[in-house]
C-alpha cells in the first residue's frame, strides 16, 4: 500500500484491536474486557445502537460516558463536519477572530442568560481546570471546595477536587483543596469562614452513584459562597445539554446562577474533543485584565473549526428535535417503569436520578436464601452484584451499561437522549429477566458472581 488508505488499512488490520491495545496501549483494558466477556468486536454504529461482526445489534445505555448525546452519527452533525472540512477555512491562525467560536459562544450563552463569556478547550477536565484557575485568579484565593465522591476529571487540578481516594492515591501532592459532603451546608460555611476559599465546584447531579443535590442546596450554597466572596462552579460536563431534562441541571431549581459552568462531552455530538467554560464578565475581565495577558489562559486546539461546527450543529438539533423535553419525558417513563419493580425484587432498593441520568441501586436481600449469596459477594468486594447485573445485560440481552463508580451497588444509565419507548421497553424487559434470574438464586448469574469474587473485579467511573 502506498500513501494512506484508511479503508484498506481497516480491511487489512481491523481485527487486531485487542492485540494492539495489549501491546501498545493500556494493557489492562483488553485484560479486563476478556475477563468479563465484554471483548466484542463492534463494526458499525448508528443512533442508540451498534452492531458486532455477526450483525447483532447492541443497545447503548452508556453513550460513550455521555458524549453521544444525540446518539452516533447524527446526520446533521455529520453534514456540518463534512461542510466545515470542505470549506477549507483558515482555522487556528491564532491571530485572527474566526466567526464559528463567537457563534457557538453566543448560542451556548443563550441557554445561560446570566453568563457572559466562554473559554473553549478540549475536554471536560480542561473545562474544570479553567474554572479552577479563573476562580483562583478572580478571587485572589487559593482553596477550592469540592464534594466527597465528586468526579471532575483526571488531570492534576481536577484530580485535586476528586472525591475518591482510588483515583488520587499515589499522585500527591495535589492542590490544597477540601472536601465537604454534597448537601452539607454547615461544613461549607465552616470552610468558607477561613476566608481563603476561591470557589466550590459541584456536579448538580453527582455522577458517582447518581445523587441529585438535595432540594434547595445549590441555592443556599450559592448564597453562602457569595456572602463569603467565593464562587459557585457548576460542573455540567455530564449533566449539561439536556441530560437531566433541563438544558443545564442547575436550572432545575429557581434562582441558581453559578459564576462558572463547565461543559464538554455531548457538545460536539461525540465527534471532536471539546470543552467550554462559561462565566461571568467580571471573572473573564480579571483574568484577561490587560493586552499582555491575552494568552494567559489558552489552548492550541481550543475553538477549532470542527469542534465549533459540530457544537453549533448539536445545539441546532437539540432545538429542532426538542431533545431537552424529550429526555425529561423518556427519563420519567424509564424511571417510573424501573421504580415499579422495587416491590417485586428484594435485591432492588432504589431507582433515582433526573431525566436520562438514572441510578439503579441494589441492596441487601431479606430472604435467607439470597442473603448468603449476597454476603459472599459483599465480603469479597462491594459493588460485585452490580457488576453481575451489567454482564448479563450485555452478554444475554446486548445492552451496554456500567457500574456507577468503585465499590457501589449502583448501575448508571446515561443513554443517548434520542432513545424512545422502544428502547425503554427493551431495557425494562432485559432488566426484568436479569432480576428474575438473580432472585431465582441459582443459575449462571451467581456462578459468574463467584468468578468475579475470584477476580474481585468491578469497573466503574464517575
Ligand atoms: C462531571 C464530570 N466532570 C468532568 C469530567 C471529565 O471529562 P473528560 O473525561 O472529558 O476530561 C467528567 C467525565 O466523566 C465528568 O463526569
Amino acid at each position: 500500500m502506498t500513501g494512506f488508505d484508511l479503508t484498506g488499512l481497516l480491511a487489512e488490520r481491523g481485527t487486531e484491536g485487542y492485540e494492539l491495545h495489549a501491546r501498545h496501549l493500556n494493557h489492562q483494558l483488553p485484560r479486563m474486557l476478556h475477563t468479563i466477556g465484554f471483548d466484542k468486536v463492534y463494526e458499525r454504529a448508528e443512533g442508540a445502537y451498534f452492531w458486532d461482526t455477526e450483525g447483532q445489534d447492541y443497545l447503548d445505555m452508556l453513550a460513550g460516558f455521555g458524549v453521544m448525546g444525540l446518539g452516533r452519527h447524527h446526520p446533521v452533525v455529520r453534514q456540518a463536519l463534512h461542510d466545515v472540512l470542505d470549506a477549507s477555512l483558515a482555522d487556528l491562525t491564532r491571530f485572527d477572530c474566526q466567526p464559528l467560536p463567537g457563534l457557538l459562544a453566543e448560542k451556548l450563552l443563550s441557554h445561560a442568560p446570566h453568563l457572559d463569556r466562554v473559554f473553549f478547550g478540549n475536554s471536560g477536565t480542561e473545562a474544570v481546570e479553567t474554572a479552577l484557575k479563573f476562580a483562583r485568579y478572580a478571587t485572589g484565593r487559593p482553596r477550592i471546595l469540592y464534594c466527597t465522591h465528586a468526579f471532575h476529571g483526571l488531570t492534576t487540578g481536577s484530580l485535586s477536587v476528586n472525591g475518591e481516594d482510588g483515583f488520587r492515591d499515589g499522585f500527591a501532592p495535589l492542590l490544597p483543596d477540601t472536601a465537604v459532603e454534597l448537601g452539607d451546608l454547615a461544613a461549607l460555611e465552616r470552610e468558607l469562614k477561613r476566608g481563603d476559599v476561591a470557589g466550590f465546584v459541584v456536579e448538580p447531579v453527582q455522577g458517582k452513584g447518581v445523587h441529585p443535590a438535595p432540594p434547595g442546596f445549590l441555592r443556599a450554597a450559592q448564597e453562602l459562597l457569595h456572602r463569603h466572596k467565593a464562587l459557585l462552579i457548576a460542573d455540567e460536563v455530564q449533566t449539561g445539554l439536556g441530560r437531566t431534562g433541563d438544558f443545564f441541571a442547575y436550572q432545575h431549581e429557581d434562582g441558581v446562577e453559578p459564576d462558572l459552568v463547565c461543559v464538554a462531552k455531548a457538545l460536539s455530538g461525540g465527534y471532536v474533543p471539546v470543552g467550554a467554560t462559561l462565566g461571568k464578565d467580571w471573572i473573564f475581565k480579571k483574568v484577561y485584565s490587560s493586552m499582555d495577558r491575552v494568552l494567559v489562559h489558552s489552548a492550541s486546539f481550543g475553538s477549532n473549526a470542527q469542534a465549533m461546527a459540530a457544537g453549533l450543529a448539536v445545539l441546532a438539533v437539540m432545538e429542532d428535535e426538542q431533545l431537552v423535553a424529550h429526555a425529561r419525558h423518556t427519563g420519567d417513563l424509564l424511571r417510573s417503569r424501573l421504580a415499579a419493580l422495587i416491590d417485586r425484587y428484594e435485591l432492588l432498593h432504589d431507582v433515582r436520578g433526573r431525566g436520562l441520568m438514572i441510578g439503579i441501586e441494589f441492596g441487601r436481600p431479606k430472604s435467607l436464601s439470597l442473603r448468603g449469596r449476597w454476603r459472599m459477594l459483599q465480603t469479597a468486594r462491594k459493588g460485585l452484584f452490580a457488576q453481575m447485573v451489567v454482564v448479563p445485560l450485555l452478554q444475554r440481552h446486548r445492552i451496554l451499561t456500567q457500574v456507577s463508580g468503585d465499590h457501589l451497588e449502583v448501575i448508571k444509565l446515561i443513554p443517548p437522549l434520542i432513545i424512545g419507548e422502544r428502547e425503554v421497553d427493551r431495557f425494562v424487559e432485559a432488566f426484568t429477566a436479569v432480576m428474575d434470574d438473580a432472585h431465582s438464586g441459582g443459575g449462571l448469574m451467581w456462578d459468574f458472581g463467584r468468578t468475579l469474587v475470584k477476580q474481585s473485579l468491578q469497573v466503574g467511573r464517575g
